[in-house]
């Protein structure tokens, strides 16, 4: 995956000398490790370097995520898509989509009928993490090129209240929506967050998934404990997968490149490559409208 994000970054800012370029991208990758440890920080990515810094510092590790969350939830997710040969998927706070590479990798290795994938980024900086998306769309193709892969991005902040409804199509017509890495976001107005997450859970469809997973911060799991006592309050929900159950310590299994490790992720202060992350899930489907038999009315 390092190969074809750098291959990709290269063509898309024309990059002369690779090597240099990886050591000109070392002061944003520190200021994003500083970020990211303080986690009420609000990064910045309208430079494209912050964009380059995150999808070489952070964006393998969170696709590597993901797929680890679609690879425990295989079944209830085997059985929901199972009959499908077009899938849609949104991204909340998807930024640069790790999630998509994730889950066109999880539909190849499943075996999965499903040769179309729409999938939507829903997320404050959307038009920011445009070029980004772009690698995406470049992963996706090389990580399954047997699906038609779309990818449209959206600005919404989730903050805000009402922000679904203009996109009620969309989330009535999608299949899976992913949550990742972005709820410090809104720790600060955690009832508008789930207000907004409320509309979604009542608009999505039978049978659709709801994954809201992040890193092992406490501030995090306060929220995503809020958010699960809520859902289990709404009819025609079921919790498939409690953040109560734990986290989970990822161990990456992605080779580094040299060119990497000799130029950006050396290995000093704040530039040690990111192997290990300790993370948690919350997973949750709409169940279809329980029937209510007239028992007076059986033959028998
Ligand atoms: C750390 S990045 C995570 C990106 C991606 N989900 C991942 O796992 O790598 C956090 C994302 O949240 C987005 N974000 C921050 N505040 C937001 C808000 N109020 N509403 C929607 N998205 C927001 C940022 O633009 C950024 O793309």
């Amino acid at each position: 995956m390092y190969r074809s994000i750098l291959r990709a970054i290269e063509q898309q800012e024309q990059i002369q000398d690779v090597e240099h370029y990886l050591q000109s991208l070392k002061p944003y990758v520190i200021n994003l490790r500083r970020g990211f440890r303080n986690s009420l920080i609000r990064v910045d990515y309208s430079d494209f370097k912050v964009q380059a810094a995150y999808l070489l510092a952070y964006y393998p590790l969170y696709s590597e995520v993901t797929y680890r969350v679609l690879m425990d939830l295989a079944e209830p997710i085997h059985q929901a898509f199972a009959q499908k040969k077009r899938l849609q998927a949104c991204f909340l706070g998807g930024g640069p989509t790790p999630e998509a590479v994730a889950l066109s990798t999880y539909l190849k290795q499943s075996g999965s009928q499903v040769n179309s994938l729409t999938a939507y980024a829903f997320d404050i900086a959307a038009t920011t993490w445009s070029k980004s998306q772009e690698v995406s769309k470049y992963l996706v193709s090389k990580a399954n090129s047997e699906i038609q892969f779309s990818l449209q991005g959206h600005p919404l902040n989730l903050c805000q209240k009402n922000v679904f409804s203009t996109y009620r199509d969309i989330i009535q017509t999608t299949d899976l929506f992913v949550i990742q890495n972005c709820l410090n976001e809104f720790v600060n107005t955690p009832q508008v967050f789930i207000e907004n997450i409320d509309f979604l859970i009542q608009e999505m469809s039978e049978s659709s998934i709801l994954i809201i997973a992040d890193l092992n911060f406490e501030i995090v799991k306060r929220l995503m404990g809020q958010v699960e006592c809520h859902f289990r309050t709404v009819s025609r929900l079921e919790v498939i997968r409690s953040n109560a159950s734990g986290y989970s310590c990822l161990h990456s299994r992605l080779p580094l490149l040299k060119v990497l490790t000799d130029n950006l992720l050396t290995g000093e202060e704040d530039l040690i490559p990111k192997k290990k992350v300790n993370f948690n899930y919350l997973a949750i489907q709409k169940m279809p409208i329980a029937v209510q038999f007239e028992y007076a009315s059986i033959p028998f």
